[in-house]
């Protein structure tokens, strides 16, 4: 089988200014120590990946007192250069949103603005031409219908039951513009339905490989840079035909964060989709 990787172009933030201060996630505890050098390094591995494997990385500038700007897929939903803007459940990572819509507004995407808790590409994931759209703990249920007025995509709303999966990306990887792998119990009964309904050959994950994030997964439709941690999902992925890179993110999972979280799909337009 050849599969066929799509070059991709993201927005990274270094963790320059990267803690755990405040705890609003189940994996967030401000007593346990950080090493904010190794938080840095690790996040520089990843960069490095993308850049090797041929992406584009852009970088926005980090803040200081914004912590968890690290985690840019909050910043933002980007498709077919459209930017639609986000607004944070905390008022913690409140500020890094006009930092985020102003990069954009520099870039030269077409803004929209959020009229609900909306947590960008944490929780609003393209697979093909549907959005798999995340609510329960932050993104508001109301934000989806203005993402399928922005965008003009249908979306599909995916419940989420489990508070140490509290963004969609940290319980499904967008594997192609066809299928998905997930954790099948983060989510509510008929989410889970729907899950099978349309990705009748989705990827079971287990709990197991949640733990570590290992769902918080990056695929270019042929690689997939994924927790080093979550080797069964890295196994079951390489039976299917994918190439599997993991990376060690374990300053960053500190505050509940892995690869995915560190990272913006820009969406240019239609042809680089
Ligand atoms: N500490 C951050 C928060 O709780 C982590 C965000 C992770 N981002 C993600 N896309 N899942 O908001």
């Amino acid at each position: 089988m050849t599969m066929d990787a799509i070059r991709q172009r993201f927005l990274m933030c270094r963790p320059t200014y990267f803690a755990v201060d405040y705890a609003i996630n189940p994996w967030m505890d401000p007593t346990a120590p950080v090493d904010a050098d190794l938080a840095i390094r690790q996040w520089e591995q990843l960069r490095q990946v993308y850049r090797d494997l041929g992406h584009t990385v852009e970088e926005i500038a980090p803040v200081p007192g914004l912590p968890d700007m690290v985690f840019a897929a909050n910043g933002g939903t980007v498709i077919d250069g459209k930017a639609m803007a986000v607004q944070f459940r905390d008022p913690q990572r409140a500020d890094e949103a006009p930092a985020y819509r102003a990069w954009f507004e520099s870039a030269g995407f077409e803004l929209y603005d959020p009229k609900h808790v909306n947590e960008g590409e944490g929780d609003i994931l393209l697979v093909g031409d549907v959005l798999l759209a995340g609510t329960g703990f932050r993104t508001a249920h109301a934000s989806h219908a203005q993402l399928q007025e922005v965008f003009g995509y249908p979306v599909i709303t995916m419940q989420l039951v489990d508070p140490r999966f509290y963004h969609l990306d940290t319980a499904l990887t967008v594997l192609d513009e066809r299928t998905v792998a997930y954790l099948p119990e983060a989510f509510s009964p008929g989410s889970q339905a729907a899950l099978r309904r349309l990705f009748p050959d989705g990827v079971h994950a287990t709990m197991a490989d949640a733990e570590v994030l290992g769902l918080n997964a990056v695929s270019d439709g042929r690689h997939v840079v994924l927790p080093a941690q979550a080797t069964d999902l890295a196994a079951k992925l390489r039976d299917r035909g994918y190439e599997t890179i993991g990376v060690d993110l374990s300053e960053l999972r500190k505050a509940g964060g892995g690869p995915k979280c560190c990272t913006l799909r820009l969406r240019q337009g239609k042809a680089s989709k």
